[in-house]
């Protein structure tokens, strides 16, 4: 049986606002195994960016339980939730928020430093995973030098550099063309598919949430609906067939 990567019970985040509580998760039960795809879809405001925040140990749920592969996260002091964060975690969200000054080998290469790796050893990742995105040519080009595309791209290599367990992304394609959304989407399958990382995308995008295996459905801070796709209808071989072969 999958191992559950993602698991929340009954969770509630509040914020605080000139005087006033917002709540905004409103007690979500929610579980993801290892090796899904789970779309989250919703209105504005419904909470999605929230949740993802939460599960991402960006923020913290105001009660209700969180599990990220197998820790409670309300459990963990600030240097663990970072150390599992930095384990288990890849974010892509929709500006890139890659460092301008720097090359994208450079940027793909930074979250190993900082955890202390090799230079030698993060290059050779790096380069690896910049080819695998099709950026082979565009190593050394500045964040500035690249199209919006080319740099989702990049940010999609960084999030992975460091093998994350769970890759959360926000709205990763909201800024970009319907065709290199495309691309963008087949990127992420192809994670999904050949390295069996656990990615949860929050969309406002119709043709992604359609073509996804799971969508979850948000609506004023619950689960509305979680539908599942039959396996073999997988949205993977849909968006090839629509799109022919991705290169990878
Ligand atoms: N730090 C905060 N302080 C106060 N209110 C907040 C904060 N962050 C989010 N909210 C409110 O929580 C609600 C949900 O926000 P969230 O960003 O999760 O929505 P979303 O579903 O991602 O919407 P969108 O599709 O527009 O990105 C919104 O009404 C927002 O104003
Ligand atoms: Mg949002």
């Amino acid at each position: 049986m999958a191992r559950p990567v993602v698991v929340a019970k009954d969770v509630k985040k509040s914020f605080q606002h000139m005087g006033r509580t917002l709540d905004v998760l409103r007690g979500i039960d929610l579980t993801i195994d290892e090796g899904e795809m789970v779309g989250i879809v919703g209105q504005s405001g419904a909470g999605k960016s929230t949740l993802l925040h939460c599960i991402g140990t960006l923020d913290v749920i105001t009660s209700g339980s969180l599990k990220i592969d197998d820790a409670e996260l309300t459990e963990l002091s600030g240097t663990r939730l970072a150390a599992l964060r930095n384990r288990t975690i890849g974010f892509v969200f929709q500006f890139h928020h890659l460092l301008p000054e720097f090359s994208a080998l450079e940027n793909v290469v930074m979250p190993g430093l900082i955890q202390g790796r090799s230079r030698r050893d993060m290059e050779g990742r790096a380069r690896a995973l910049l080819e695998e995105v099709g950026l082979k040519e565009r190593v050394l080009h500045r964040p500035g030098e690249l199209s919006g595309g080319e740099q989702q791209r990049v940010a999609l290599a960084r999030a992975l550099v460091l093998e994350p367990k769970l890759l959360l992304a926000d709205e990763p394609t909201g800024n970009l063309d319907s065709r290199t959304s495309e691309q963008i989407h087949q990127l992420f399958y192809t994670v999904n598919e050949q390295r069996k990382t656990t990615i949860v995308i929050v969309t406002h995008n119709a043709a992604l949430a359609a073509g996804m295996p799971r969508v979850v459905t948000l609506r004023d801070g619950r689960v509305e609906r979680d539908e599942r796709r039959p396996r073999g209808a997988s949205a993977a071989s849909d968006v090839s067939e629509r799109t022919g072969k991705v290169e990878v």
